[in-house]
């Protein structure tokens, strides 16, 4: 979502603040500004559009200033404009804000009658104004950020530079992350590690309700109670190449081809002769898998549809039932847990605002344990809970989820081996699927070569306004993956429905104006979904069918698309590689902005 950037050095931090908040324009992208403290001033630039428009406010002559603040923003409160724009300002302060300030109203028209004036509409420019009032009665700017930040309600990421103590900047974190980074001489901070691994890869993460005060040779951070506190210092060591696109158009195009080195990390040293290792949850997670007799697994997006085909999986391999909601509700329906039920998240960030939020709420539950599937070992999510594992896929920047998904579903079979291996279940299913978990990065190759056959009939589809995906059982989620691929970069309307729902209400739709996109592979309802597309046929429609190479069907108007075998339980991530591919070579047609796609962001940390 938001993006943050602050640096204090010795050297100029113009250059340093617009590297940082163009490694993190995916997050959010719809303004952008900087201020920049100067021989005791602080200049603020601000613009609607993208990091390039802000550099280009700034033309050839270079700013000056060693201690600076910047942002990205997505519209939460205030359309996208200038003035909406960050950091904003109150006398000597500069603020920027991730998150959301739920009492922003009340704390407005407090603000207000003491006669103070609103520049913008957001909810964040309370606080700089906030900070400002506290500071003629504190000590110091962070005693002054500290008592405003007490009367906020919501959520925040702020970084804070004021003319009254230059210098430093001081940041807070609650809700929303937020990270130290560490120099030599020079000392940065981010919403995420990411915008600043071109200047270090030494970083403090800050916990719930930490205040940061950073110097340019120094940092300390007091916790929620004011107490000084010692942070870890993580260093990062992969190498950077995620803000390279290297021989590929797009992040996402890049992030498709990545999938089966990706798939080879997720289950690198994770697997033993034809069995899970032990624990590879977390030391201890085995043992508490013995005992689970339900999953509740809690999501967005993408990261949902990872959990749809799960739930199958835990249910046939595990023999676990599972109850699946949509973070953003779960929380809202009063759940009943059910004794010894293991509450289960699914994210690519692990900052996602509503499954952080659902993880929060079912820690006051009488859950077993908690346990996230994540992408991010740093994020909060991954802090917060019980038991882990990381997909280890690397950083994905497209917005449109790719390899974090295959990879998902590769870490969740995982866990449904895990819990059946802990449980004593299906010994033999287990190695059966281990053997096809350690093939599937050679058929991903396969997949990836159905690139040009998908090129042909992406034009088709880039014409027309509507698609329908269709498949049944463990393909109905990975259809509805399909059209959210679809419909999130090319805006297309896709929808998605199990086949065997058509003849209830979507039928009516067929016409040779809605392609229909069909998963076919070889299962036990295989003849049944042939009969619900031939019903397709029938009415003039036109199928495109991603088929195991034993179905037999004759399609006149549309393609029959033969996919590389593979044991039926992984199918589901063979057959999204050419839903991906599909969605980006429509996208291409249609010249929508792929790896940036309007209204949308990367990371969600906004309920
Ligand atoms: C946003 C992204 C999606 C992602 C979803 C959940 O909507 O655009 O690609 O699936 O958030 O994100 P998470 O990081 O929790 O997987």
């Amino acid at each position: 979502m938001c993006g943050i950037v602050g640096a204090v050095c010795e050297r100029d931090v113009y250059a340093i603040l617009i590297e940082g908040l163009k490694r993190l324009e995916y997050r959010g992208y719809d303004s952008a500004g900087l201020s920049l403290l100067n021989n005791g001033n602080i200049t603020t630039q601000k613009t609607i559009g993208k990091v390039v428009d802000l550099e280009n406010l700034f033309g050839e002559s270079l700013p000056s200033g060693t201690v600076g603040i910047a942002h990205t923003r997505w519209a939460t409160h205030g359309v996208p404009s200038s003035i909406n724009s960050h950091p904003h300002t109150s006398g000597p302060i500069s603020v920027v804000h991730n998150g959301i300030i739920e009492n922003h109203s009340e704390l407005r028209k407090e603000i207000t009658e003491q006669g103070i004036k609103f520049s913008s509409n957001t909810d964040s420019e309370v606080i700089a104004h906030l900070i400002n009032l506290n500071v003629c009665t504190s000590n110091s700017l962070r005693e002054a950020a500290t008592k405003a930040l007490s009367r906020l309600d919501g959520a925040y990421a702020i970084c804070v530079i004021s003319t009254d103590d230059p210098g430093k900047i001081i940041g807070a974190r609650s809700g929303s992350p937020l990270v130290v980074g560490l120099g030599i001489g020079e000392n940065f901070m981010a919403s995420d590690q990411m915008a600043l691994r071109q200047v270090t890869d030494r970083f403090v993460y800050l916990e719930e309700g930490d205040v940061a005060e950073v110097t340019k040779e120094d940092f300390s951070i007091f916790n929620q109670n004011g107490v000084l506190v010692e942070r870890d210092v993580t260093q990062i060591n992969e190498l950077d190449q995620s803000s390279e696109k290297g021989e590929y158009k797009h992040f996402m195009e890049k992030e498709i081809y990545e999938q089966p080195k990706a798939i080879i990390n997720t289950l690198d040293g994770r697997l033993s002769g034809d069995d899970v290792l032990n624990n590879i949850f977390g030391l201890g997670s085995s043992e508490i898998f013995k005992k689970v007799k339900r999953i509740q697994i809690v999501a967005c997006g993408t990261s949902l549809h990872a959990g749809r085909v799960a739930a199958n999986w835990f249910s046939s391999i595990s023999e676990l039932p599972t109850q699946i909601d949509y973070a953003s509700e779960y929380r809202y329906r009063n759940p009943h847990v059910d004794e010894d039920s293991l509450f289960v998240t699914i994210s690519q960030s692990g900052e996602t605002a509503d499954t952080l939020a659902g993880l929060r709420y079912a820690k006051g539950k009488n859950y077993l344990s908690s346990l996230c599937i994540c992408n991010v070992p740093t994020s909060s999510l991954a802090r917060e809970t019980d038991y882990s594992i990381f997909t280890n896929a690397g950083p994905e920047i497209g917005v449109a989820s790719t390899k974090a998904f295959t990879t998902q579903l590769v870490a969740l079979m995982l866990l449904a081996l895990s819990l059946a291996k802990s449980r004593g279940r299906n010994p033999k299913l287990r190695a059966r699927v281990v053997a096809a978990l350690r093939a599937l990065p050679e058929i991903l190759l396969e997949s990836l070569k159905l690139r040009d056959t998908i090129v042909e009939i992406a034009p088709d589809i880039a014409t027309k306004d509507n698609a329908l995906f269709l498949g049944r059982g463990i393909f109905y989620p990975i259809a509805k993956e399909g059209a959210l691929k679809l419909k999130e970069i090319s805006y297309i309307h896709a929808e998605a429905y199990p086949a065997g729902e058509l003849k209830h209400g979507p039928l009516a739709l067929i016409d040779e104006d809605i392609p229909v996109i069909a998963m076919a592979p070889d299962s036990e309802i295989a003849e049944k979904l042939v009969s619900n597309l031939e019903e397709v046929k029938a009415r003039g429609g036109i199928l495109y069918v991603f088929s195991d190479p034993s179905i037999s069907m004759e399609i006149e108007s549309g393609k029959l698309i033969k996919m590389p075998k593979c044991d039926f339980l992984l199918t589901p991530i063979i057959y999204t590689i050419p839903l991906q591919i599909l969605s980006y070579e429509v996208a291409l047609l249609r010249g929508t902005d792929i790896d940036q796609p309007r209204n949308l962001a990367k990371s969600v940390t906004v309920e």
